[in-house]
């Protein structure tokens, strides 16, 4: 979990505004028209929902069968400031919550790095597990050990992912990787140089323990539009990117 309100608090202001964001919600938005058309009756969990920022675009798109669960109780009370469906739920250790086979998408974004792979599959299984077959759980997450940074220390990350790892946990699951992309190719170069800057500095003790933050904080307007339209562009030209600091799947129960 995140290691203060604080954290959560910066969450909750940048979710709406930050490129990073604005891109996410509208790659989950244009997975779920792919798959279930202009059908806004589907039921949606998001599953480690933060401070509900997804959760909220998504409502404004006129999806309301919607709810979420989160283990911070910090997190829960911003979900419940945006007047949302939200319980404060262990992803690792739920059953009877929920209606099994009950959603039609189920969103997991940005919550597994923390765990070590047995408790991911187990978490894996129990969103399975309220999937409704042929339903689609979609999923970001950070990719790559060579984009390890000072964020990852700030999240308490444990691993960055590749395809690979989520087609070794599937083996055990009914659900099986529909399609995935790594983004963002352009922003790599970019973001690539200054993780590297940072594993030479943690390398050589160069940043105190108290200058470690995540990288969740909208930059100026003109930084942050300027971002989120080379991704924009990447998008148009590539629809499967193949690398970037981030994992993007969609899978489906067989
Ligand atoms: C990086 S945030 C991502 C939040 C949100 N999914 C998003 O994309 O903005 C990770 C979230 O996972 C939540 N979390 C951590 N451990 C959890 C657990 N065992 N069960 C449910 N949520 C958990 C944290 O509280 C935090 O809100």
């Amino acid at each position: 979990m995140l290691s203060s309100r604080e954290e959560y608090q910066i969450m909750y202001n940048s979710e709406e505004k930050l490129w990073w964001y604005k891109i996410l919600h509208e790659k989950i938005l244009n997975e779920i028209v792919i798959k279930f058309g202009q059908n806004r009756n589907v039921k949606i969990l998001d599953a480690g929902c933060g401070t509900g920022g997804l959760m909220s675009f998504l409502m404004k798109q006129g999806y309301n069968n919607i709810e979420g669960f989160d283990f911070s109780e910090d997190a829960v009370s911003f979900c419940k400031e945006r007047k949302l469906k939200v319980q404060q739920i262990d992803l690792t250790s739920f059953d009877s919550e929920f209606v099994d086979s009950s959603f039609d998408i189920i969103i997991n974004n940005d919550v597994l790095y923390q765990f070590e792979d047995e408790i991911i599959i187990k978490a894996i299984k129990n969103l399975e597990k309220k999937l409704k077959p042929s339903g689609i759980m979609i999923s970001n997450n950070n990719a790559f050990d060579i984009f390890y940074g000072t964020h990852d220390i700030a999240v308490g990350g444990l691993q960055r992912f590749t395809k690979a790892d989520f087609e070794k946990y599937l083996k055990q699951t009914e659900l099986k990787i529909n399609s995935y992309s790594y983004w963002s190719l352009f922003l790599s170069p970019l973001i690539l140089s200054v993780r590297l800057l940072q594993q030479l500095q943690l390398k050589f003790n160069m940043i105190r323990e108290n200058e470690i933050r995540s990288d969740v904080s909208v930059p100026g307007n003109f930084v942050n539009k300027t971002l989120y339209s080379i991704v924009k562009l990447e998008e148009r030209i590539f629809r499967n990117g193949g690398f970037g600091s981030s994992l993007f799947l969609v899978m489906i129960k067989k």
